[in-house]
């Protein structure tokens, strides 16, 4: 079976209180087991992944070769400024669907700009959480269309 990784970035294991007007009432925890679930009406198996470590990120991006066919990240603030996690995304050989619950382009200037988008597949944002679905979605078109 195709595996997806999701994860997660810094606080957004804060989801449900954190901000609610702008990034929604849902739970990390909740997110999360909606995405499994879809996964498994999918056929893709899903694990997922929050840190407010750039380096534990990182751990996970690199882990990931060879275990997961795809990857969806939301990388929080670490968007906008962190090589790193970019260089990470840029050396694994997999394709990553970046995902942003808000529309970070209606949003501080500071945030227009992503530094992971130019390696990703593609980028979701303002879709609310319905936007990582999409990213399973995308995959799972993907996986199939591998197969045909
Ligand atoms: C975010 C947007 C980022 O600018 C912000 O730092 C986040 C969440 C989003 O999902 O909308 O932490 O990635």
């Amino acid at each position: 079976m195709n595996k997806v990784l999701v994860l997660h970035g810094p606080n957004l294991n804060m989801l449900g209180t954190r901000e609610p007007e702008i990034y929604g009432t849902l739970t990390l925890m909740q997110i999360n087991q909606r995405l499994i679930q879809l996964g498994m009406e999918l056929g893709v198996e899903v694990d997922t992944f929050q840190s407010n470590y750039e380096g534990a990120l990182i751990d996970q991006i690199q882990q990931a070769m060879g275990n997961y066919q795809g990857i969806v990240i939301n990388p929080g603030a670490f968007t906008h400024y962190s090589i790193a996690i970019r260089d990470a995304v840029a050396s694994v050989h997999l394709p990553v669907i970046e995902v942003h619950l808000s529309n970070v382009h209606a949003r501080e200037e500071f945030r227009h700009h992503s530094v992971i988008a130019p390696v990703a597949l593609g980028q979701i944002t303002g879709l609310g959480a319905f936007g990582y679905e999409c990213a399973l979605r995308a995959f799972a078109g993907r996986f199939s269309e591998d197969k045909s």
